[in-house]
């Protein structure tokens, strides 16, 4: 049995003292419910330090992520942050490859690889981004797109790194649009992903890697994405951002479990 997971993106939002509120908000919401589901907030980098404390001091589950990485551990790289400092920083997940630093940042898949290979011998947790384009979506090669983008993530790594990844699937078409995938539109490239990774390591992998959901989700839609069988959590960027809502997306998952 796959455990939901419900991450928030926070993006490039909220000062020190906006993230301090958010989180202890959430903190304040959680209750035994939640313990059903994992629930991870990846918060910008300056303000890791002071969400940890809010979560450490509160003793909730709730766990914390960043929303990139070098993969150096240390060096003249002006500007990153490497795994040893998130890591010591008190996240214990990681986005990597998100739409937005592919599209803007201009990070490869061997970058992705990179990071995803580094991140698990660091026994920090993955989240690996894909997702295709609605030039890609409307030209159906959406699948194909995907699961070469899976691939190229995951090469290299031994089945047991798995335990460590998790693949978000996020049509780019979806994400900050308010256009959100169909669930089946969703289910068909989650199950794509799935049996890519049944493929190049073994169908047990498979089975337990959780794959998420990405791209406007919301209190409207988090029901029947979750209904799907290879849908196990969802990446909530906008939703994430106020405490009200994203609870709501937690509970929904707690009750679909
Ligand atoms: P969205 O963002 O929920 O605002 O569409 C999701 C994401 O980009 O991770």
């Amino acid at each position: 049995m796959r455990k939901y997971l419900m991450a928030g993106n926070w993006k490039m939002n909220k000062t020190i003292p906006e993230a301090i509120a958010l989180s202890q908000q959430l903190c304040n919401y959680y209750n035994r419910e939640w313990d059903k589901v994992d629930v991870v907030l990846c918060v910008p980098a300056i303000d890791i330090k002071s969400v940890h404390t809010v979560l450490d001091f509160d003793k909730t589950d709730i766990e914390l992520g960043a929303q990139n990485v070098h993969q150096e551990p240390s060096g003249a790289y002006t500007g990153e942050i490497s795994i040893p400092m998130i890591k010591d920083a008190g996240c214990t997940y990681c986005i990597v490859g998100h739409s937005e630093r592919r599209e803007y940042f201009g990070e490869t898949d061997e970058d992705v690889n990179l990071k995803v290979k580094e991140l698990v011998l660091n026994k920090v947790n993955a989240i690996v981004c894909v997702g295709e384009s609605l030039n890609v979506r409307d030209s159906e090669r959406h699948i194909e797109f995907v699961t070469a983008q899976v691939r190229a993530a995951l090469a290299g790594l031994d089945v047991e790194d798995l335990d460590k990844v998790v693949v978000a699937y996020e049509p780019i078409w979806a994400i900050g649009t308010g256009r959100t995938a169909t669930p089946e539109q969703a289910e068909e490239v989650c199950a794509a992903i799935r049996a890519t990774i049944a493929g190049s390591f073994t169908q047990e992998a498979a089975d337990s890697v959780r794959v998420l959901y990405g791209g406007s989700m919301n209190q409207g839609n988090v029901d029947s994405l979750l209904a799907m069988q290879d849908i196990d959590g969802g990446l909530v960027g906008g939703a994430s951002l106020d405490a009200n809502s994203f609870k709501q997306l937690i509970e929904a998952a707690a009750k679909a479990s």
